[in-house]
C-alpha cells in the first residue's frame, strides 16, 4: 500500500515511488505535514513546531491547551474565520450567515485503485493495481457541512491526485462560494511561481516569477480555461533547471473558470490552491446533495522541469486520454481551412484531396463552412444541416470521395455556439446564455448556447448524432471559438445564476461522455480558436487539441515548448502551413515548418496544388519520414535540450531543441531550431538524454530537398552531409552523444533548424 495510518502518532503517508506527502491529525484538525524527496522512516522529528504567535486566534478548545496558531501551521483543508487568516480552501454560508466554519477529522477510509468523479472528467486507473487512495471525512460541528478529501497516490508515477465532495447532511441550504480543490503548505518560500500564459495565437509560454510575500495567481475568468491562462503552474524550488533539483506541478482537470495561486504568508510559508474561480460562482447545496469539485492532478519531480513534464505526458496519455485512439498513432492531415477558408465546392475539395492522396496524407478534413448558409462568420451556427447550394450532393459524397481517395474523412462542428442569423436562434432565443432583462453580447458575431440546459445538451446530442451517422465520418474537430460572456441562463432562478458558469461545463462534460459512447471509432480533436481549451479536462474526451491558430514556424516554438511542459506530444496537433504565414506574415522553409510540426500530432493547412513540384516533392519527403518516426514522435520520452530561455552565456544562440525517446531506447528522433541567424554565430553542443549508454546508434537526417536545392545554388558541391551535424549512417555510441554531445552550428541562414533520428543498430 502506498498509503499508510499510524493510529498512534494520527499520521497519514502516502508515499509515490520519489516522494512521500504527510498529513497529521491534531486535536481533531488536519494538517499537512509535508510533501518531499521519499522518506523510508518517517518519525515527525523535524515537523514544524506548533507556536503561539502574536495576532493569533485559537479555538476555544485549544486556547490554552496547547501552542497552536491556526494562522502559522500547514493545513490540508484550510477554513475561514477560525484563526487562519490566509487564502481558505472553503468558503460556504449556512445559516450563520458568515463563511465561518470549523472541519474535524470523523473518519477515513484507504483502498486501491480510484474511483471516478462524479460527472467530471478525471485521471483513472486501468487496474486497481496502479493507484491507492485515502478518503477523510470532515465535519462541522456547528452546520450541516461535511468534506470529504480524497488524495489517489500513484504506484509508479509521483503523482497524487486530489479533489473535495462537499455535502449537506441536514435541513439547512447551504451556499458553497468556494471549494478549492486542493491546497498545500510549503514551509518556506524559495521557489518560482511557473505558470503558462499568452493570448490568442500566443498560447502557454513559460513564464517564471519569483515568490514574495502574498498573493501570486493565475486564473481565467472567462468562462474557458483560456488562452491568456492556463490551469497550470508549477513550484520551482531555487536553483532547479530542466534537469535538477525539486519542482512540484499542479494542473486543474477543469475548463472552465479556475484560480491556481501561491500566497506567500508571513512566515513564508507557501500555501498552492487551484480550484474553480470563486468569481461569479456559488452553489446552492440542498439537504442530502453533494458538491464534487473538479481534480487537482499533483506531480513531484526530483530531477527539475523535464522530469516532471515526463510524469505529465505518461499519466495523461495512459490515465487520462480514453477511448480507441488512446494509445495509436494519429493520422497525418490535411485540413482544408488555410487552403481555402469558407470558399470551396466539392470540385475544390476534391482537388485538394486528389494532391493529398498523392502525398501520403491520411486524413482530410473539412473545416468550417459547410452547414447551413455559412459563407462567412456571421451566420448558422447551430444549423448543422449541409449547406447544399455549396455542396449540392451532400456530405455523403464528400466522405465517399475522400474514402476512395484511400484517405479518412474529418468534419468541423461548434456545437457550443449559436448565430443569430441561424434557424435555431429563430426557432430558441432563449437558448442562448444570457442575463435575461440586458442585451447580449457578441464575440466572432455569435452567442453561446446555454450548455446548462438539459434541452440544449439533448437537441445537440440528436443533431450531431444524426450528422455523424449520416456518413462515414472518422474524426471531429470540435471547435469554441469565443469566450461567453453573459453567464445567465433563462430556466435557473435568480439564486441559482451563479451556478451557470459551472453547470455549462457539466453540460457540455455530459454532452460529450455520450457522443464519445455513442461514436467510439471517431477521432475527436478539441480546439478553441486554436488553444482556448487546451486543458486536462478536454483530453479525457478528446486525446488531441488544435495547439494554436499561429502555425508560423517560428512562433510555434515557444507555444509548443510551454505547451509540453504538461502536456504530451500526442495531445498536441501542429500543422503546415503557407509562406508568407497567415498569422505573422513571415517566410520560413518548408523544412523549417515541417521539423517544428513533427513535435506533435502532424498535419498540413495549406493548398498543396499551390506549391511547386519541388515543394510537392519535399512534403512526400517529410510524410513518409513522419511516418516513421511519429511513434517516437507522439508515445517516446520528450526532452526539452535547449531553450532560449536557458541561454546564459551571451555567445549562445537562440535555439531550441528537443528530443523524443522511445521508451525501450530503441530511437529517438531530435530537432534543433534557431529562431534568428547571428553572423559568424557559435556552435552549440548538443548533449542528447535518455540514450541507452551502452548502444549503438545511426544517425539520418531529414534536411528538406528545397533547403538542398538552395544550398547547391550556393555550394554547387555541397554533401548531404552539409545539413546534418554527422554524415547519414555514422554509427555514435549512446555514451558519445549523451556525454560529447553534437556539435551542431546554424552556418548559413538556409533554413535554421536540424532534424534526425536515431536508430539503435
Ligand atoms: C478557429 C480554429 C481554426 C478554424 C476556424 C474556423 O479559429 O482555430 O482552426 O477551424 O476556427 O472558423
Amino acid at each position: 500500500m502506498a498509503i499508510t495510518f499510524d493510529d498512534e502518532k494520527k499520521i497519514f503517508l502516502l508515499h509515490t515511488p520519489h516522494s512521500t506527502y504527510v498529513i497529521r491529525i491534531f486535536e481533531g484538525r488536519v494538517l499537512h505535514g509535508g510533501w518531499v524527496k521519499r522518506i523510508k522512516n518517517y518519525s515527525g522529528a523535524c515537523a514544524m513546531p506548533l507556536i503561539d504567535r502574536a495576532f493569533a486566534a485559537v479555538p476555544e478548545d485549544l486556547h490554552g491547551k496547547c501552542d497552536f496558531s491556526p494562522d502559522t501551521v500547514q493545513w490540508e483543508y484550510p477554513v475561514a474565520l477560525r484563526g487562519d487568516t490566509r487564502s481558505p480552501a472553503i468558503e460556504v454560508i449556512g445559516n450563520g450567515g458568515t463563511v465561518e466554519c470549523e472541519l474535524l477529522y470523523e473518519a477515513h477510509r484507504i483502498y486501491k485503485g480510484k474511483k471516478a468523479l462524479v460527472g467530471l472528467p478525471a485521471t483513472y486507473t486501468n487496474t486497481d493495481d496502479e493507484a491507492d487512495t485515502l478518503e477523510i471525512d470532515l465535519y462541522d460541528p456547528n452546520s450541516a457541512l461535511k468534506v470529504t478529501l480524497f488524495y489517489t497516490v500513484w504506484n509508479t508515477l509521483d503523482v497524487i491526485c486530489r479533489h473535495s465532495v462537499l455535502k449537506n447532511s441536514a435541513k439547512d441550504v447551504l451556499d458553497v462560494r468556494s471549494a478549492m480543490s486542493a491546497s498545500v503548505d510549503f514551509p518556506h518560500a524559495r521557489f518560482s511561481m511557473l505558470q503558462l500564459s499568452g493570448a490568442h495565437a500566443r498560447e502557454r509560454h513559460v513564464i517564471m516569477r519569483e515568490l514574495v510575500p502574498g498573493m501570486q495567481k493565475v486564473e481565467s475568468r472567462r468562462t474557458a480555461s483560456s488562452h491568456q491562462q492556463n490551469p497550470f503552474i508549477a513550484l520551482v524550488e531555487q536553483g532547479a533547471t530542466e534537469t535538477h533539483g525539486d519542482v512540484f506541478g499542479f494542473n486543474l482537470v477543469y475548463s472552465g473558470n479556475f484560480t491556481a495561486q501561491t500566497e506567500v504568508d508571513q512566515y513564508g510559508v507557501s500555501r498552492v490552491q487551484l480550484g474553480i474561480n470563486p468569481f461569479n460562482f456559488s452553489w446552492k447545496l440542498a439537504e442530502g446533495e453533494s458538491f464534487t469539485t473538479p481534480e487537482t492532478v499533483m506531480v513531484y519531480s526530483q530531477n527539475g522541469l523535464g522530469e516532471m513534464s515526463r510524469i505529465y505526458h505518461d499519466l495523461y496519455r495512459s490515465n487520462l486520454c480514453r477511448g480507441e485512439w488512446r494509445d495509436k498513432v494519429r493520422p497525418i492531415v490535411i485540413n482544408n481551412w488555410e487552403a481555402t477558408y469558407f470558399n470551396f465546392n466539392s470540385e475544390k475539395l476534391f482537388a485538394l484531396a486528389d494532391t493529398a492522396a498523392a502525398e501520403g496524407i491520411e486524413l482530410f478534413v473539412l473545416d468550417d463552412g459547410w452547414f447551413g448558409k455559412r459563407n462567412n462568420d456571421w451566420t448558422s451556427l447551430g444549423d448543422w444541416d449541409v449547406f447544399t447550394e455549396k455542396l449540392p450532393n451532400g456530405l455523403s459524397e464528400i466522405s465517399e470521395g475522400i474514402h476512395a481517395r484511400g484517405m479518412l474523412f474529418g468534419l468541423w462542428f461548434e456545437p457550443e455556439m449559436i448565430s443569430p442569423d441561424s434557424n435555431l436562434y429563430r426557432a430558441h432565443p432563449d437558448w442562448c446564455l444570457h442575463c435575461t432583462e440586458r442585451s447580449r453580447t457578441l464575440g466572432r458575431h455569435q452567442l453561446v448556447l446555454d450548455m446548462s440546459r438539459k434541452d440544449v445538451v439533448d437537441y445537440l446530442f440528436e443533431k450531431l448524432s444524426a450528422v455523424l451517422s449520416s456518413c462515414k465520418i472518422d474524426y471531429v474537430k470540435w471547435d469554441f471559438n469565443r469566450s461567453p460572456s453573459d453567464v445567465g441562463s433563462a430556466l435557473l432562478p435568480v439564486e441559482k445564476q451563479q451556478e451557470v458558469s459551472h453547470r455549462f461545463y457539466l453540460g457540455l462534460y455530459d454532452l460529450l461522455e455520450r457522443l464519445n459512447k455513442k461514436f467510439p471509432h471517431i477521432l475527436f480533436e478539441s480546439c478553441s480558436g486554436g488553444g482556448g481549451r487546451f486543458d486536462p479536462a478536454m483530453l479525457y474526451y478528446m486525446p488531441q487539441t488544435w495547439t494554436s491558430d499561429n502555425t508560423d514556424g517560428l512562433s510555434r516554438l515557444a507555444i509548443q515548448e510551454g505547451t509540453s511542459i504538461a502536456y504530451p506530444a500526442s495531445a498536441m496537433s501542429c500543422h503546415v502551413s503557407a509562406v508568407p504565414n497567415h498569422q505573422v506574415g513571415r517566410v520560413t522553409s518548408l523544412s523549417l515548418r515541417g521539423h517544428v510540426a513533427m513535435a506533435g500530432t502532424f498535419g498540413y493547412e495549406l493548398d498543396l496544388n499551390k506549391l511547386s513540384d519541388l515543394e510537392k516533392a519535399e512534403i512526400k519527403e517529410q510524410v513518409a519520414w513522419y511516418k516513421d518516426i511519429r511513434h517516437t514522435a507522439e508515445f517516446g520520452d520528450l526532452y526539452r535540450l535547449r531553450s532560449p530561455r536557458s541561454c546564459t552565456a551571451f555567445s549562445e544562440s537562440p535555439l531550441f531543441a528537443w528530443e523524443s525517446v522511445e521508451k525501450d531506447k530503441s530511437k529517438a528522433v531530435v530537432t534543433a531550431v534557431w529562431s534568428f541567424s547571428e553572423a559568424n554565430e557559435s556552435y552549440d553542443i548538443l548533449k542528447l538524454e535518455g540514450l541507452d549508454e551502452n548502444a549503438n546508434y545511426k544517425i539520418k537526417s531529414l534536411a528538406g530537398l528545397s533547403i538542398k536545392m538552395l544550398v547547391r545554388q550556393f555550394f554547387p558541391s555541397a554533401p548531404d552531409s552539409e545539413f546534418c551535424v554527422v554524415a547519414d549512417d555514422t554509427v555514435i555510441s549512446g555514451e558519445e552523444l549523451m556525454n560529447i554531445g553534437l556539435c551542431i552550428i546554424n552556418r548559413t541562414n538556409y533554413g535554421g533548424s536540424l532534424h534526425f533520428k536515431l536508430e539503435r543498430v
